[in-house]
């Protein structure tokens, strides 16, 4: 794809550490965790949010692993606000002080979005693997709040957590937030290590469906929800990332930039490094940004799809773990010629989740190296 064809990037997820004091087994994060002496240090990042902002890039994520172990986070929130570029932080709400809030708002923090791993405090226990996690959480919440910051609440859903999506509702609303986010959780990195930990059944995916439709119906102009879909239930597949390359990008905290998060297992790719080149060359001509840029990549029957442009052929990562083939037809599709397979692994989880299998998590921890089923 050449350049003049292409748009610049409008959102960057910044994945400023691996570190994290919580261990959740769903986790995004790749298998392969980076020590903290990997990350770029303050001045490469700033200069890298300097070049984002120059190529187009008008949000910043700032996530992890936990970014507010990151000492230096006010200075970088301060340069982002500084070219205008507006700024998210995505966090797990524990071990922030009060003035740490202030001080980030008061940066040019722009927005928080935090992250319950449970609506009861057993729950967020077990998953995030901190016995104190919940209260932290809730302290946090409601500091964003008195700091003047818009909050959203993020609830990854899977099968320990799915009964407590209407407690989900009533804990948002209670804490403020402008916005929920019930995000089934998707099978990539940590996930995927414990799909058949986390799956839910149909049939509690289809109620939780019916009770955040209704919800969504009953609090319009009150508090946004946001429903990230089940792929493993779905008839077609989400948009991942927007498409490939196409409006967004990640940086790993060592400076890789990727188009997506699970992007280095599709080990046919190569991606590059911040400082190696930069970041406007790596978004208009990295071969691993440009191998599923755009529709000249699908096979059938993606390619005479008339949803192409619409879901991009959905995940490429997802595509890679369960056909094989990165370049295939996300499997959620029900066009994909093993669209059946995705029911056989819902069943798989089901028959596991009455053994050991499937109720024992491999919790996220930086070295407990394991290869993805
Ligand atoms: Fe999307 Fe491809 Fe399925 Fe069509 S065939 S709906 S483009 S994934
Ligand atoms: Fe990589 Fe979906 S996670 S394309």
């Amino acid at each position: 794809m050449s350049e003049a064809t292409l748009f610049p990037p409008i959102g960057m997820l910044a994945e400023l550490t691996h570190r994290c004091p919580l261990q959740c087994p769903y986790c995004s994060n790749p298998v392969e965790l980076l020590k903290g002496n990997r990350e770029l240090d303050t001045q490469t990042w700033a200069q890298l949010f300097r070049q984002a902002a120059d190529l187009g890039v008008l949000q910043v994520h700032l996530s992890g692993g936990e970014p507010t172990v990151r000492r230096d986070l006010e200075e970088l929130v301060d340069g982002l606000a500084m070219r205008g570029v507006y700024s998210n932080l995505i966090t797990a709400g524990v071990n922030i002080t009060e003035d740490r809030i202030r001080a980030l708002a008061e940066a040019g923090l722009d927005h928080v979005q935090l992250s319950i791993q449970g609506a009861r405090p057993a729950t967020t226990a077990l998953i995030s693997h901190m016995h104190s996690a919940y209260e932290q959480k809730l302290d946090t919440a409601r500091r964003v709040r008195a700091a003047g910051l818009p909050l959203t609440i993020n609830a990854p859903i899977h099968r320990h957590n799915i009964e407590e999506v209407p407690e989900f509702i009533e804990l948002a609303l209670s804490l403020g937030a402008e916005r929920l986010e019930i995000a089934n959780v998707q099978y990539s990195g940590w996930a995927l290590v414990n799909r058949d930990a986390l799956m839910p059944s149909r049939e509690a995916v289809e109620k939780q469906m019916e009770i955040v439709a209704a919800a969504q119906e009953r609090l319009r102009g009150i508090m946004n929800i946001d429903f990230v879909t089940p792929d493993y239930f779905a008839t077609y597949p989400k948009p991942c990332m927007g498409g490939w390359a196409r409006d967004a990008f990640m940086v790993a905290p060592d400076g890789t930039v990727l188009p997506c998060h699970a992007a280095q297992t599709i080990r046919t790719l190569t991606f590059e490094r911040f400082g190696e080149r930069t970041l406007r060359e790596i978004w208009t001509d990295s071969p691993g940004f440009n191998a599923f840029r755009g529709t000249d990549w699908m096979q059938e029957p993606c390619r005479s799809c008339d949803r192409r442009e619409i879901d991009w052929g959905g995940c490429r990562c997802q595509a890679m773990a369960i056909a094989g083939d990165a370049a295939a037809t996300d499997p959620a599709c029900i066009k994909s010629p093993i669209h059946a397979r995705m029911g056989m692994l819902v069943a798989d989880a089901q028959a596991a989740a009455k053994t050991d299998k499937g109720t024992e998590f491999i919790y996220r921890r930086i070295a407990q190296v394991r290869e993805p089923v």
